[in-house]
């Protein structure tokens, strides 16, 4: 090889020359810098160059083992600066550790986690559904007349309406889990005891007490021989095992197209019991589901006997029940991922 090639190698060679400690960088001293040099041999070989380039070939060679000390010097302080020399590492042990900040469960989980155990103590089992659903499902097997109010575009979000007003081509966000029980019923065979808790949407202005989603958790119970009776005394089981044994329960007469009769369910103020205050705006009671029996037409939409089987379904908003348990009266704030709000709930289970 020639001297003037062999000197450009070396040249690269060094350049791309790394290391990570110090036994590697006092390899680099001893093959480039040490006693037995490579650099030397180059020197060396300077004899056997012609003497008009001997000037040019030592400048050369003195530029390289300049570029070498330097070299040398900055993989040198790299190596103290970034504390990797392994010699010199050390841990420790006496030092407090840091402390490690632990996550909370959001409150509408811990809510939700809630109402599922106390509904799974007496039988109840889960089932989820799609947010995306079709009219059948959210609609139309829930005994919605076609023209019913609730499906007004001001309340649902359509991702594919019909315009000839075929309903049967209709996708929306589903605006309530009742639609999981239609998909329920139509897969299993009576007795059906369910919970669907999920995220339902209505296209609503987002305020203090309003927003376009929110969860529920609906119930459905369908056997032979399921009375009003049943479902009043399920409510009272709930609202006692969720508010306390001195809670109470009062249902008024209210409609839904899936059930009949229907009914509204209030709880007794958890904070006056009954005697009046402001959260209970001096009522003593507090709105928390609304319930039914089961309407015949749901049952056979479904491909249930109506004259065999009976049912009660309920569905409550968890926003609402969180909002009573850990008085949040602003909706906005179960979706705003403020730390400072979401830290409060570490205890919660
Ligand atoms: N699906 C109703 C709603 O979203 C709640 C409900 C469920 C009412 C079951 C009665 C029976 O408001």
């Amino acid at each position: 090889m020639e001297l003037k090639e062999k000197i450009e190698k070396f040249k690269i060679e060094i350049q791309a020359f790394t290391v990570t400690n110090s036994e590697e960088l006092e390899g680099f001293r001893i093959k480039y810098l040490g006693s037995k040099n490579s650099i030397k041999e180059l020197y060396a070989e300077l004899k056997t160059v012609p003497n008009e380039l001997k000037k040019e070939f030592g400048q050369l060679i003195n530029g390289l083992k300049n570029q070498t000390e330097e070299k040398f010097n900055t993989l040198k302080e790299t190596i103290q600066s970034s504390g990797s020399d392994s010699k010199k590492e050390s841990i420790d042990l006496t030092r407090p550790a840091e402390e490690t900040t632990l996550g909370s469960r959001h409150p509408l989980a811990v809510v939700k986690n809630e109402i599922i155990e106390i509904f799974k103590r007496i039988g109840f089992v889960v089932s989820e559904g799609p947010e995306i659903e079709d009219d059948w499902h959210n609609f139309s097997a829930l005994n919605f007349p076609p023209e019913h109010p609730a499906r007004d575009m001001q309340d649902t979000f359509f991702i594919e309406a019909s315009e000839d007003g075929d309903r049967s081509k209709e996708i929306a966000l589903r605006t309530h889990t009742s639609s999981v029980q239609v998909r329920v019923m139509e897969n299993s065979k009576p007795p059906i005891r369910t919970i669907s808790p999920g995220r339902v949407f209505r296209n609503e202005a987002i305020s203090a007490r309003a927003h376009c989603f929110f969860h529920q958790v609906e119930g459905l119970y369908i056997d032979t021989d399921v009375s009003f009776a049943d479902l009043k005394q399920t409510l009272l089981y709930f609202a006692q095992e969720m508010f306390g044994e001195k809670a109470d329960i009062r249902l008024r007469p209210s409609y839904f197209p899936f059930t009949e009769p229907s009914a509204e369910v209030d709880v007794s103020c958890t904070i006056c019991n009954k005697k009046g205050c402001n959260v209970c705006k001096y009522t003593g009671w507090l709105e928390i589901l609304g319930c039914g029996m089961v309407d015949p037409n749901v049952l056979e939409a479904a491909n249930i006997d109506s004259k065999k089987y009976s049912g009660f379904a309920f569905g409550m908003g968890v926003e609402r029940i969180a909002q009573l348990k850990y008085r949040v009266g602003d909706l906005r704030l179960y979706s705003e991922n403020d730390i400072r709000f979401l830290d409060q709930f570490k205890s919660a289970h």
